[in-house]
């Protein structure tokens, strides 16, 4: 079968790879229709997340079965499903709880797996012809219709960037009228302003320096902000205090109010310095965050904070050990929640939002290809140009 893997910094390839086999009575055998290109894998192209040549890469995935194994119940030969990045077992203490993105018994050496993804566990990835399920009836979503219909790129994003979008909505306490600052409009951050007008938030502004990012940014109904045209913070401010109708209605003290009450790091460790985007500063958009919200605000930390880090600047970065303003954090009394999303905890919600026509996240695609233009669309994707925001790579007739 034909697939993508990592062959070392800035290199990915497609190449012929054994077809995988069930290796337990669990498993299943999928057949691929539609793979995602996350962020996350750059962060692995960009040789920052260490990883071994030859690993075929690829967690977001969705097809039809073509095999199950003799204790699989739920799940059938012929079923569409979606697959959530974390691969869970379903019975460890961890997953109990409906933390499956902790699961403790897929990989020995942390409390969380994936497909195809660096410390992760020993899973191949999905951007590949056929993938193998583990714990299949709990891990596959099952969904209505068919390959290669009109929901088929919306289901796929239910794989990971839209239920994460959601989760950083709810780790940054988003709900109806709220006012919320998204940093980052990759997929993950225009998906949480998506999602956080699906709450009824009643300000969104979302920053980056991407163009073509912002505009759709704004045509999803967020109000854009280019950090290269100056502070995004003071920005924010200053769009607030222009309000009439906000400052017309503040009581007395509220003038101290004019930051928003959620804030989203929809960038992570890679993130581009404000003062100078060519160069990194991986603690900028955290401290972004703590400026923009007032006090008794709250953020959510989606974008990735990854260790051991070759590209770091010095020895504490290399270890993922960065300042971080505790006092500004203790003085507003900030709540902060972090991590890698629970997928499943959404994704059936998400996916009836979809099917009855309430939710379109597939308006955040930019591409779909081949998969034998996967490596150009890497380099595309990372250098964030010409309009790459999301590519789905497609193993049907509809590739472009
Ligand atoms: N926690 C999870 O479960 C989870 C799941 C998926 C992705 N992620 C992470 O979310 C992050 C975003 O992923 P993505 O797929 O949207 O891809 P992405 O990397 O394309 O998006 C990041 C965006 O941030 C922008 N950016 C860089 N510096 C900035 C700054 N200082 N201020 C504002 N914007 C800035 C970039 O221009 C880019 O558009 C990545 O770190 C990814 O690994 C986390
Ligand atoms: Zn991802
Ligand atoms: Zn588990």
């Amino acid at each position: 079968m034909k697939a993508v893997s990592y062959e070392g910094k800035y290199k990915m390839s497609v190449s012929e790879h054994p077809k995988p086999k069930l290796k337990s009575p669990t498993d299943a055998l999928l057949r691929v229709t539609t793979t995602g290109i996350c962020g996350s894998d750059l962060h692995m192209y960009d040789g920052r997340t260490p990883l071994d040549k030859g690993t075929v890469v690829g967690h977001e995935i969705m097809g039809v079965i073509e095999q199950v194994g003799d204790a699989v119940s739920s799940i059938k030969e012929g079923n569409r499903v979606v697959l959530p990045f974390n691969i869970a077992c379903g019975f460890c203490f961890n997953c109990h709880r409906g933390h499956t993105e902790a699961c403790l018994t897929m990989n020995p050496d942390q409390p969380h797996a994936a497909y195809g993804y660096a410390g992760m566990g020993p899973y191949q990835g999905g951007q590949a012809e056929y993938v193998l399920v583990p714990h299949a009836d709990f891990n596959c979503l099952k969904l209505p219709g068919t390959a290669d219909d009109q929901w088929e790129d919306d289901f796929l994003l239910l794989s990971d960037v839209f239920p994460t979008a959601f989760h950083a909505t709810e780790l940054a306490h988003v709900s109806a009228g709220k006012t919320v600052a998204v940093f980052g409009a990759g997929p993950v951050g225009l998906l949480s302003a998506y999602c956080s007008i699906l709450k009824g938030a009643s300000e969104i502004y979302v920053v980056d320096y991407v163009r073509e990012r912002l505009s759709k940014a704004e045509e999803l109904g967020a109000t854009p902000i280019d950090f290269a045209e100056g502070d995004p913070v003071e920005q924010i401010f200053t769009l607030r205090k222009k309000n009439r109708g906000i400052q017309e209605s503040l009581r007395p003290g509220e003038e101290k109010m004019q930051g928003v009450d959620c804030a989203i790091d929809a960038v992570g460790y890679q993130a581009r310095s404000d003062e100078s985007p060519e160069t990194e500063n991986p603690t900028q958009v955290l401290e972004n965050c703590l400026r923009v919200v007032n006090a008794t605000g709250s953020i959510g930390l989606i974008g990735v904070y990854i260790a051991p880090d070759p590209g770091g600047k010095d020895k504490e970065s290399k270890q993922g050990i960065y300042p971080f303003p505790i006092a500004e954090f203790f003085d507003k009394g900030i709540t902060m929640g972090s991590g890698q999303a629970p997928v499943k905890k959404y994704n059936e919600y998400l996916r009836d939002l979809i099917v009855n026509g309430k939710a379109k996240p597939s308006k955040i695609v930019s591409h779909r290809i081949r998969i034998e233009d996967a490596p150009h669309a890497y380099e595309k994707f990372d250098k964030r140009i010409e309009g790459y925001t999301k590519v789905l790579i497609k193993f049907d007739k509809k590739a472009a």
